[in-house]
């Protein structure tokens, strides 16, 4: 059968798969959405298996309604989860001209590079959109994804299916043996709406009464999020493709290469990306498009910088969220002019106060403004900013918005500069500031209301232990009934107010045992990643809480590190932890106050081990690595990161526990006491050796 399918013309094909299509649609429904199934399992498989067959002999004919694409019933409650392969990350970014040396000098450094040696980067826009992976197979889309939160996206292959400028097969006329295609590719890119689509849409929109987007690129998001992908395809919708992820069966050596080839094979790639060699080029390139910017038949927010040779991208590698291989340039934000009127202090969680601003209620760029953040005390004794002024107002994308400067000629003749408190505005304690960060703490710890709340929250939040039927107000009735204060007095709700609780107003019995049975649900069994971040140590997020139960497995041997002797040494060498955080989290694992609240938790809540959901083992998983001596190939932190994110840990002393010692040139006592203690000694090479086979192993590697 299969012969006589591929023997079929293309009008043919097409035909058939029309038919198919159509057929299948009208089985699915009735089986899914009806329950009434038309035909036999085995017949409807054998529709679908032929228009599989036809669909892999003829892949420039797939349908956008192909039925490979539907999954069952049409998604009810939201779009199917896809787990990424390789993470979609972000950009970290710069905003003034002057960073760009500093970029490329800490990637020299991190390099072990000299100052004379050039690193070629790519400059592209930056385009405001939302980002999309598309896997491909064998030059085929198969499944489309939003970004989602870097680790899960939602499936929107139907709707990326919608968008013309999203090849659905590669282009192959004359590019094979130039550019022979990878069995897997994730190609990664933004979809956007140009600005005159957009503009056409909201036309549109106000003429039939309806919903008018703020910018293109919520029309965007709101185009491409649709669970009806035939919405989709009524909305103009546009991409450009600019990176990959999962990838198999090809190696390029540049991201320049790489980019060739997408062109080659269809894919639209940004005309204005640009081949830098020297932090000028950069600049220029920022000053060029910035020029531009207005001219661009799309919105762009800024510039990105990527180092060119994969090599040196390979070895530079990641801090939690972003590449230390690229940077994003914002361009300057949109501004507005409005009237201060009232400064307020928040206090968060961590006891930081923030000082935030009332302003009038303002446009925007499109959104209407009401506060503005005002950072720290140091920040409003800078620009002098006080109550009653009249500022200049600005927002970049999803930051929060800020206060660029006063008018200080509009300034009312009875103003006062304002006086930040001395004491904490909820909890009355002493506030004083810390660190370099000039932020001012209140003291009062758990005793401040202010911050015990928000750890209450903090803790039972989705991200953390995600207690249901425990939101904001039930937090903050038991705290006000004084039945809460810390986190594992929750765990005692039931047992000491449980029967006071089900006499309360609009508390049945049902509802308590709800909130019972879910408190018990957490105590049966909570990541350690979740747990971690629950005990909110400040600055310690999602991220950094995953990957300190990646590093460290089990709780049991996090606690252990994190209470020992060389704990900052220790955490420091995880990939993505820097000093600061390092600190924080040996300062509160050092407060006697908090090891007696773990000590409750742990009693109550099961933590289970970190799961290695695709994690390979490595010939470093889980062994102690010890460097000792001059490196040659790589600085001792580049070194240090390879080695932890092949399951490494890494010690800066040598024991019994030391699985390699790896000697670079000079190596002194470590070395000696390596030897007598029979530890395996890897010399620099062999070191690289076995990280390459590291690298085999694993893809997942940030
Ligand atoms: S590269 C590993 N290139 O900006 C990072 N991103 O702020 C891969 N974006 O999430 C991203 N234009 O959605 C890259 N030319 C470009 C981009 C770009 C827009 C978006 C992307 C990313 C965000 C980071």
């Amino acid at each position: 059968m299969q012969k006589d399918l591929k023997n079929l013309t293309d009008l043919e094909a097409a035909a058939e798969l029309a038919d198919l299509s159509k057929r299948l649609k009208e089985l699915e429904e009735a089986y899914h959405t009806y329950d009434a199934p038309l035909v036999s399992d085995a017949e409807y498989d054998a529709l679908k298996r032929k228009n599989e067959a036809i669909e892999a002999a003829f892949p420039h004919l797939v349908r956008s309604d192909s039925p490979s694409f539907r999954v069952g019933a049409p998604v009810a409650d939201g779009f199917k989860k896809i787990t990424h392969k390789v993470p979609m990350l972000s950009l970290g970014n710069i905003f003034d001209v002057s960073e760009i040396a500093d970029f490329v000098d800490k990637i020299r450094r991190f390099l072990g590079m000299p100052d004379t040696q050039e690193i070629e980067f790519v400059a592209e826009p930056k385009i405001d959109g939302l980002s999309y992976s598309a896997l491909y197979h064998d030059g085929v889309f198969k499944v489309g994804s939003t970004r989602g939160d870097g680790m899960v996206g939602e499936d929107i292959t139907a709707n990326l299916h919608t968008i013309s400028d999203l090849p659905k097969t590669f282009r192959l006329e004359n590019t094979l043996f130039a550019h022979p295609i990878p069995t897997w590719l994730d190609v990664r890119g933004e979809v956007y709406m140009s600005k005159s689509d957009f503009m056409e849409l909201n036309a549109e929109a106000i003429q039939n009464g309806k919903k008018v987007f703020a910018n293109p690129r919520n029309a965007a998001a709101g185009s491409l999020r649709q669970l009806d992908a035939s919405v989709t395809a009524t909305r103009k919708l546009s991409l450009f493709s600019y990176a990959y992820g999962f990838l198999e069966g090809k190696k390029w050596s540049s991201h320049w290469e790489f980019l060739t080839s997408l062109k080659q094979w269809g894919f639209p790639v940004n005309p204005d990306v640009k081949l830098c060699k020297t932090v000028r080029d950069l600049i220029d390139y920022y000053n060029d498009m910035m020029a531009k910017r207005a001219m661009l038949p799309y919105d762009i927010d800024g510039v990105v910088y990527k180092v060119n040779d994969y090599v040196l991208q390979e070895r530079l590698g990641y801090i939690t969220h972003s590449p230390r291989w690229a940077i994003a340039h914002k361009f300057p934000a949109e501004q507005a002019i409005t009237k201060l009127n009232a400064i307020r202090i928040q206090v968060g969680r961590t006891g930081a106060l923030t000082p935030v601003a009332d302003v009038e209620p303002i446009n925007v760029g499109g959104v209407i403004v009401k506060h503005a953040t005002l950072h720290n005390a140091d920040e409003i004794v800078r620009k002098d900013i006080r109550e009653g002024d009249t500022v200049i107002i600005q927002r970049a994308g999803d930051v929060i918005p800020q206060i660029v400067e006063v008018l200080v000629e509009k300034r009312p003749n009875d103003s006062q500069p304002f006086v930040f408190p001395a004491t904490c505005p909820v909890c009355g304690s002493l506030a004083v500031k810390e660190g370099d960060d000039a932020i001012t703490y209140c003291t009062g710890g758990l005793v401040c209301p202010a911050q015990a709340l928000e750890s209450l929250k903090h803790f039972v939040s989705k991200s953390a232990l995600d207690i249901d039927g425990l939101g904001t107000k039930n937090i903050e009735l038991f705290f006000e009934l004084g039945w809460i204060k810390y986190a594992a007095d929750l765990f005692e709700l039931s047992e000491k107010y449980g029967n006071e609780l089900r006499c309360r107003d609009g508390w049945g019995t049902k509802s308590v045992d709800n909130l019972i049975e879910a408190l018990n649900k957490a105590c049966s069994g909570v990541a350690l990643d979740r747990f971690i971040y629950a005990l909110g140590i400040r600055e310690v997020g999602e991220a950094t809480a995953r990957l300190f139960a990646k590093t460290f497995g089990t709780w049991d041997v996090f606690f252990s590190v994190v209470t020992s002797e060389n704990a900052l040494d220790t955490l420091q060498h995880v990939e993505g932890v820097g000093p600061v955080m390092a600190q924080y989290v040996v300062d509160f694992f050092a407060e006697q106050h908090n090891l007696e609240q773990i000590e409750r938790l742990v009693k109550k809540i099961r933590l289970l081990p970190y799961e290695k959901a695709d994690e390979k083992q490595t010939p470093f998983s889980g062994k102690t690595v010890v460097f000792t001596g001059t490196l040659m190939m790589m600085t001792r932190a580049e070194a240090k990161a390879k080695a932890i994110a092949a399951g490494a840990k890494v010690s800066g002393s040598v024991s019994i526990k030391t699985d390699f010692v790896v000697a670079g040139e000079a190596a002194g006592s470590k070395l000696k006491q390596a030897q007598s203690l029979g530890v395996d000694i890897l010399s620099e090479k062999e070191f690289h050796q076995l990280l390459d086979v590291s690298s085999n192993y694993q893809y997942d590697n940030n």
